[in-house]
C-alpha cells in the first residue's frame, strides 16, 4: 500500500471511517445474527440448530469487541489458506484495537472473522448469513429491472438479427449508436451501485426505487465529476478495428442482485454489439461487505429469471412481514424475463461470460499489491482489454484508500496499477467514502460548498453515493 498519503483511520472524527465502525459495523454484526437466527430456528437437524447457536453467540462476541474497542485478536484457523497472511499483517500492524487502526484493512478483516466463524463449522461452512438480504432488494427492483428487460430484449435482438440499431443507416451513425448505448449501460452499471447493501443501514426501499428509475439516471449525470467512458469507448472500438479474434472485458464484480442485474447487461451488451468478445466476471469467495457478489448469488439470479413468475408472482417471507402483497407479472414481462435468462445461460454455456473468483479480492490490502502478491492474476488482467472495477469499495483499494489531495491524478493514486503496469483500468465508482482522486482545481471545495460544508476538513458529500467518478488508466508508460 502506499507510503505517501496516509490511509484513512477510524480514529479519525472527520472520516467516515469513524461512522463505519461505530455506528455502521455494529448494524450489520446486528442484522447478521438475525438472520442465523431465523435459520436456525428453522433448521430440522440438532447439529445445525447446535451450531447455529454457537455462531450466533461467536458474533455476538465480536460485536461486544468492536463496540468496547478491544483489540482485533488473530483469526481462528479454519483451513484456508488467507488466514496466515490476515493474521501475520495483524501482528506487523501492532494488534491494534477497533476504534484506531486503518479503515480499510480493519473493514475487510471485519468480514473475514465473520466468514471464519461459519467456516468453523460443519453444516454451516458455506452459509451465506446476507443472502435473504440480497435477493429481497433485488426484488425490491422490480420495476427498473422490467423496464431494463424490455430494452435489453430489443436492442440484443437488433444486434442479433440487423447488426444494427434502430434508426442508425450508415457506419458512422450506428458507430455513434454505439457509442451512446455504450455509455447509458455504463452509466446505468454506475448507479446501479449506488444502492449496495452496507449502505442501507440509512436508506428506504422506496429511495432505492427512485434511485434506479430512468429519469434519476439522466438527472444525476451532472453528478459524475470525472468521466472518461469516451476513452474507454475508444479503446474497446480500436480493438475490434484491428480485427483481434479474442478481446476480452473483465470486470471486477460489486454488489449481488440489481447491480449484478445490469452488469450482466453490459456484459450481454458488449459481446452482442462486437465490443468484446468475452466477459470474465470477478465475483468474491466469502460473504463481503454485505452485498457482493458469490458465484452463488449468479446462480440465484438466472435461477429467478428462470421462473420469473414464481420469484415475483409468489409472497415470500419478507414480503409478508412488509404487508406486500405478490403481484403476477404480465405476458411480456414474463417473457422479456425468460430471454434473459436464455440469453446470459448461453453466453455462459457458450464461453463468452465467465466467473473466475479469486482469494485477492478478499485480502486485507489494497490492489498496489497485486503484482507482488499475487502474479498470476496480474498477468491475466493484463490479458484483457479493459478492467472494469465496480464500486465504491474497489476503488478504496486501487487508491490504497489514502487521504490523497483530491487533485492527485488517478494514474498515480492507483500506483502500480497505474503507468506502465500493463492493466487498462476503468472504475465505476459512486463515492461512498473519504478518498476521492482526478478531480479539477476547486471542485473538492465547489461541492463542499454545494454540500453546506464549506471549509470543512470533512468530506462529507461523498460519504452518500450521490456524486460518482469514472476514472480510467491505460496502463501505458
Ligand atoms: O462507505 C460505506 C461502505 O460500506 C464502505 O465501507 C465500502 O467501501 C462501501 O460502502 C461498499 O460499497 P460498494 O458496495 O460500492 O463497494
Ligand atoms: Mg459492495
Amino acid at each position: 500500500d502506499t507510503f505517501t498519503a496516509t490511509q484513512y483511520n477510524t480514529n479519525d472524527p472527520t472520516s467516515f471511517a469513524h461512522t463505519s465502525a461505530r455506528e455502521r459495523w455494529p448494524i450489520i454484526i446486528t442484522q447478521g445474527i438475525d438472520d442465523v437466527h431465523r435459520s436456525t430456528h428453522s433448521a430440522q437437524d440438532e447439529a445445525t440448530q447446535t451450531e447455529g447457536k454457537w455462531i450466533v453467540s461467536e458474533l455476538a462476541k465480536l460485536k461486544y469487541e468492536l463496540q468496547h474497542d478491544r483489540e482485533l485478536t488473530p483469526i481462528m484457523d479454519d483451513g484456508e489458506a488467507d488466514v496466515d497472511a490476515y493474521n501475520k499483517e495483524l501482528a506487523a500492524r501492532g494488534t491494534p484495537r477497533w476504534h484506531s487502526v486503518p479503515w480499510l484493512y480493519s473493514e475487510c478483516y471485519l468480514y473475514r472473522r465473520i466468514s471464519s466463524i461459519f467456516k468453523q463449522t460443519k453444516q454451516w461452512r458455506s452459509y451465506d448469513l446476507f443472502a435473504r438480504q440480497k435477493m429481497a432488494t433485488f426484488k425490491s427492483s422490480r420495476p427498473a429491472v422490467l423496464e431494463l428487460a424490455a430494452r435489453y430484449r430489443q436492442i440484443v435482438t437488433e444486434l442479433a438479427s440487423k447488426h444494427t440499431i434502430k434508426g442508425a443507416e450508415t457506419d458512422e451513425q450506428l458507430e455513434e449508436a454505439e457509442k451512446v448505448l455504450f455509455t447509458e449501460i455504463c452509466e446505468i452499471c454506475l448507479w446501479g451501485n449506488a444502492t449496495d447493501l452496507s449502505l442501507l443501514t440509512n436508506l428506504s426501499y422506496e429511495d432505492i426505487q427512485k434511485l434506479q428509475g430512468s429519469e434519476a439516471r439522466k438527472a444525476s449525470e451532472k453528478n459524475i465529476l470525472v468521466n472518461d467512458l469516451g476513452k474507454a469507448f475508444r479503446i474497446l472500438r480500436a480493438a475490434q478495428k484491428t480485427g483481434k479474434k479474442e478481446r476480452r472485458v473483465d470486470i471486477v464484480l460489486d454488489n449481488a442482485g440489481f447491480e449484478l442485474f445490469v452488469d450482466l447487461i453490459l456484459a450481454g451488451y458488449l459481446v452482442a454489439s462486437g465490443l468484446a468478445t468475452t466477459v470474465v466476471l470477478h465475483p468474491k469467495s466469502i460473504p463481503w461487505f454485505v452485498s457482493d457478489v458469490l458465484p452463488a448469488d449468479f446462480v440465484s439470479l438466472l435461477s429467478a429469471l428462470a421462473a420469473p413468475q414464481r420469484f415475483y408472482g409468489t409472497q415470500s417471507e419478507e414480503d409478508k412481514n412488509a404487508g406486500k402483497e405478490a403481484v403476477p407479472l404480465s405476458e411480456p414481462e414474463d417473457s422479456n424475463l425468460q430471454f434473459l435468462f436464455q440469453n446470459w445461460s448461453q453466453m455462459h454455456a457458450e464461453g463468452q461470460l465467465m466467473l473466475r473468483p479469486n482469494d485477492f479480492w478478499t485480502a486485507g490490502g489494497s490492489y498496489w499489491r497485486l503484482p507482488k502478491t499475487e502474479p498470476e492474476l496480474y498477468q491475466d488482467l493484463k490479458e484483457s482489454e479493459l478492467v472494469i472495477f465496480k464500486g465504491d469499495l474497489n476503488y478504496r483499494k486501487l487508491t490504497a484508500d489514502a487521504a490523497w489531495s483530491p487533485i492527485t491524478p488517478f494514474v498515480e493514486a492507483i500506483g502500480p496499477m497505474g503507468p506502465a503496469s500493463g492493466v487498462r483500468v476503468l472504475a465505476l465508482r459512486t463515492c461512498k467514502a473519504d478518498v476521492v482522486v482526478g478531480l479539477p482545481e476547486g471542485e473538492d471545495e465547489r461541492i463542499k460548498k454545494l454540500s453546506g460544508d464549506e471549509g470543512s476538513d470533512t468530506r462529507k458529500w461523498a460519504w452518500s453515493g450521490k456524486w460518482a467518478v469514472v476514472q480510467f488508466s491505460d496502463g501505458k508508460t
